[in-house]
């Protein structure tokens, strides 16, 4: 690969791949990624389980067929895997020797930044790549959205509508539990959408449990009948704490953790447009010559970011959301 992220020789052959957590959309990308490789005349291949299945050869052919009707489906139609063997040099060589055998030249892959990096090594032994991002945790620096978080957010504050519901009615405090164990993009946006009156992230290294509690009892004292607090899979135990307020504050507590329903469910409008068009654009990118390249959405424009680059970058919480969130 030339220093511009230019290839050497034209694609025939694409591969498209899941990795990592499911994300709604995902099948929407693949559908996008297949029919827009199909019109522009290359061949396609599914890889099955991500990485894990890219190493037992689990490759499998793929026609326009074959994506029908799955735009509106969630979880994906290729399956997904985490794959440790894929964080190995070994794992790495292998995965790149496995696409060559099978006469794939480029490899676009649909995850989060785990993805990305096996995508970056395998552009090391000369393998075309390009990053699609699915990951409902919008934890990609280099772009505004992440296929999979729209769903997943709305999924999460309807179930966070209902338990403040029942919160209120026995007038009890409720801590819910949020996914995003390094990640608090799904606690920033439903505590802001469900109005909650405490979130807890992972970036904030820490809580004062302390001030929650007089919070709570300050709360009760103004007549409040619930109080919600929403908690960042990576935070604290949900269980343990639930039982600590209860005890320091005698207001009865329960914690609920709403885990995988996250991830799943049809995705919602702005997930498959997305995702439709990332995958469509990534395959363009291939077209175009061009490999080693995360595809994006920064202010208005879908854009495509090298990965080295896009792995070096940091994402912060925005404060002022932040800052909003906690003063409503
Ligand atoms: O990265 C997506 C995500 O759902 C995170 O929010 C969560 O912390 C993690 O995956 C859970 O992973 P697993 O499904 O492997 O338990």
């Amino acid at each position: 690969m030339s220093k511009d992220n230019k290839m050497a020789e034209p694609v025939r052959t694409i591969g498209v791949l899941t990795s990592g957590g499911d994300a709604p959309g995902m099948n929407a990308a693949v559908r996008a990624v297949v029919r827009t490789a199909l019109a522009k005349g290359l061949e396609v291949r599914g890889i099955r389980r991500g990485y894990h299945g890219l190493l037992r050869e689990e490759i499998i052919d793929i026609t326009a067929r074959d994506v029908a009707d799955i735009i509106q489906r969630g979880g994906t139609i290729l399956q997904t895997a985490r794959s440790q063997q894929m964080r190995t040099e070994e794992g790495q060589r292998k995965a790149a020797a496995v696409l060559k055998k099978y006469g794939i030249q480029g490899l676009v892959v649909i995850g989060g930044d785990g993805t990305f990096a096996g995508a970056q090594k395998l552009s090391d032994y000369g393998i075309n790549v390009i990053g699609v991002p699915g990951t409902i945790d919008l934890d990609i620096a280099c772009t505004e959205y992440t296929i999979g978080f729209d769903t997943a957010a709305n999924t999460a504050m309807e179930a966070i509508d209902k338990i403040r519901d029942t919160s209120t009615s026995h007038e009890r405090c409720s801590i819910v539990e949020v996914m995003g164990r390094d990640a608090g993009y799904l606690a920033l946006w439903c505590g802001i959408a469900n109005g909650a009156e405490c979130i807890l992230l992972p970036e904030e290294h820490g809580y004062d449990e302390e001030a929650i509690i007089e919070d709570i009892l300050e709360n009760r004292k103004r007549g409040k009948k619930h109080y919600i607090i929403i908690n960042a899979e990576g935070v604290g135990n949900s269980i343990n704490m639930a039982k600590r307020i209860e005890e320091a504050t005698g207001v009865e507590t329960r914690a609920t953790i709403l885990g995988h329903l996250q991830r799943g469910g049809s995705p919602s409008v702005k997930d498959r447009v997305y995702a439709t068009t990332m995958g469509a654009k990534a395959v363009e990118l291939l077209v175009e010559g061009k490999t080693n390249r995360v595809v994006g959405y920064k202010h208005g424009e879908y854009i495509d970011f090298d990965i080295n680059d896009a792995l070096k970058m940091h994402k912060e919480i925005p404060d002022y959301q932040l800052e909003i969130a906690r003063m409503l």
